[in-house]
C-alpha cells in the first residue's frame, strides 16, 4: 500500500476529491492531511470523510523536525492540493521527486510568492488572457519551480470574471489530479 499525505491551507475541495478517488483504489489511499491552518475548511472535510488530519504551526513546519519525522514514518508520496507554505529544505530532500504540486495557471505563467488561488485568477483576468488551465508538478525549494508533469488548458471569454476562471480552473483540477498522481506513483512503484 502507497500512503499519501495530503498538505491544504484552505477550502480543501482538492483534498477531499483525491481522498474520494483513492477510497476506491485497492493500493494507494490518503493516510493523513496535514494543514497550517486551524479554521481550515478542509478539518470539516476529514471529519466527514473520516481522514485523520494534524494542525502544525510554522515554528513546527519551518524550524524543527516534526513534520519531516512525521512524514518519513507515515507518507510515501506527498500530495500540495491548495498548500500555501514554502516547502523546507528537510522535506523536500527527504523526498525526491515524491512531492507533488498543483497550481492554478499554466505555469512558468503566473508562478512564484504571492501567486495562489484568487490571486492568479485576478491576474489572468488583468492581462486579457485568452486561456488559463493547471499545472502539475514536483516540487523543489522554490515556488512553483519543480519539473513540470502535467499541463491541461482552458478556453477563457472576456465576460469570464475571476471567480468564472476559477471555476474553470476547479474543473480542471478535478478531472486530471488524481489520476495524474495516480500515474506517478504506479510509474514509480512499477519501474
Ligand atoms: C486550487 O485551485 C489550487 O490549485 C490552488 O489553490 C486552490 C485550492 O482550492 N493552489 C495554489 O494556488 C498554490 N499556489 P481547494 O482548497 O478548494 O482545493
Amino acid at each position: 500500500m502507497k500512503r499519501i499525505v495530503i498538505f491544504a491551507s484552505g477550502s480543501g475541495s482538492n483534498a477531499e476529491n483525491i481522498i474520494e478517488f483513492f477510497q476506491t483504489r485497492d493500493s494507494i489511499s490518503v493516510t493523513h492531511v496535514l494543514t497550517n491552518n486551524q479554521h481550515a475548511k478542509v478539518l470539516d472535510r476529514c471529519k466527514r470523510l473520516n481522514v485523520s488530519s494534524v494542525v502544525f504551526s510554522r515554528e513546527e513546519f519551518t524550524k524543527t523536525d516534526k513534520i519531516v519525522e512525521f512524514l518519513k514514518k507515515e507518507a510515501d508520496y506527498i500530495v500540495l492540493a491548495g498548500f500555501l507554505w514554502r516547502v523546507p529544505a528537510n522535506i523536500v530532500e527527504a523526498f525526491p521527486n515524491k512531492i507533488i504540486n498543483i497550481h492554478p495557471a499554466l505555469l512558468p505563467k503566473y508562478g512564484g510568492k504571492g501567486m495562489y488561488g484568487m490571486n492568479v485568477h485576478k491576474a489572468v483576468k488583468e492581462n486579457l488572457e485568452e486561456e488559463t488551465g493547471i499545472t502539475i508538478h514536483y516540487v523543489n525549494e522554490n515556488y512553483d519551480e519543480g519539473a513540470i508533469i502535467f499541463q491541461a488548458e482552458c478556453k477563457l471569454t472576456m465576460s469570464d470574471t475571476p471567480e468564472d476562471i476559477a471555476q474553470k480552473v476547479h474543473k480542471l483540477e478535478y478531472k486530471h489530479f488524481p489520476e495524474v498522481i495516480e500515474n506517478v506513483i504506479l510509474k514509480n512503484e512499477i519501474g
